[in-house]
């Protein structure tokens, strides 16, 4: 009897060793937007790779539209391991490093190409180690694109912001830009952005088409002006402690998947955004304003005297190579 209990034993010790060995490691994904935006795709597509190519070993679970955790808490439930990936826009690390704040400039790069280089340069992927002292790891850099202004009047000059309540990102820059042409502007979760939209709270915005389509809103913004006047990218940020602690082989094989998912990403981004564009316009729901070249350079004088306020903070250095990246 003492033999038959102690070989059950012995068999439910090594069932649950086996079963504690093929336990698949779980990688949390949360973000904040759609899944048909280029962050969206992106996490999907991770999720895909890693199934495809670790099956069994590593489980990757999507979580998009602030289901699991908004702007507000996402990077704290990183740091607590509640979550394992994250993709916030580089407009919302200010409490964490000042030098992220580069990409938030107004008029800083001439186009995307441009933004490409920079972040693939060495002072670019040196910023992805700038939150390493706080716990935090840059993987990458995803594209979503330019920036468009939106509002309940057309906004065609600057002096067309004035007074105006726009919605900003959790960023001291952007804030500063919109006081630089007299708008009065508000920080929100990018969650409550269309019903604050939508009630009058605020009355104008700033994003990606992307984000301006899937969030539906075009549908609570009577004109879009196509300025182009800033970035909205991100970063895909992990827990230093979590992303080390892995199995190097597992860990090796996810760093191929996510530079490969980051091709896929910032190739596609633009493609996106045009459809999206596209859609609005189809739509009929917004009105799309183009600005002429006189327009665009008044908008750009308006804005652009904020980068001297926070030059010391990002660094001169970091503000140099971000310019030496517009040259082809
Ligand atoms: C916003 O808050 O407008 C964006 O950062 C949302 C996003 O992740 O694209």
């Amino acid at each position: 009897m003492r033999f038959l209990t102690a070989a059950l034993a012995a068999a439910v010790l090594s069932f649950s060793a086996s079963a504690y060995a093929q336990k698949p490691i779980v990688i949390k994904f949360s973000h904040v937007v759609a899944d048909s935006t280029p962050k969206g795709q992106g996490a999907l597509m991770f999720q895909k790779l890693v199934h495809e190519r670790l099956d069994g070993k590593v489980k990757v679970e999507v979580y998009p539209n602030s289901q699991l955790f908004g702007d507000a808490r996402e990077m704290e439930a990183l740091m607590l391991g509640d979550v394992h990936l994250i993709a916030p826009s580089l407009a919302k690390f200010d409490k964490f490093t000042k030098k992220l704040q580069v990409f938030d400039l107004p008029f800083l790069f001439d186009d995307m190409e441009a933004v490409d280089r920079f972040q693939n340069s060495e002072a670019g992927r040196a910023l992805l180690r700038s939150m390493e002292s706080k716990g935090y790891l840059g993987l990458a850099y995803w594209h979503n694109g330019l920036k468009q202004l939106s509002a309940n009047k057309p906004l065609r000059v600057p002096e067309d912001a004035k007074g105006v309540k726009f919605r900003v990102q959790n960023s001291d820059v952007l804030v500063d830009q919109f006081r630089a042409v007299g708008g009065n502007p508000q920080k929100l979760a990018f969650s409550e952005v269309y019903q604050a939209l939508q009630t009058g709270t605020v009355d104008g915005a700033e994003n990606p088409w992307s984000n301006i389509y899937s969030q539906k809103f075009h549908e609570v913004q009577k004109y879009i002006t196509e300025s182009n006047h800033g970035l909205l990218d991100y970063m895909v940020l992990t827990n230093a402690d979590f992303w080390n602690g892995l199995p190097g082989d597992i860990r090796t094989e996810l760093e191929k998947i996510m530079a490969e998912v980051t091709v896929f990403v910032n190739q596609m981004a633009d493609d996106i955004n045009m459809e999206h564009r596209q859609k609005i316009i189809d739509s009929g729901r917004s009105e799309i304003l183009q600005l002429t070249d006189e327009q665009r350079e008044a908008w750009r004088k308006a804005m652009q005297p904020v980068w001297q306020k926070y030059e010391k903070e990002i660094g001169a250095d970091v503000i140099k190579a971000a310019l030496e990246a517009n040259k082809k």
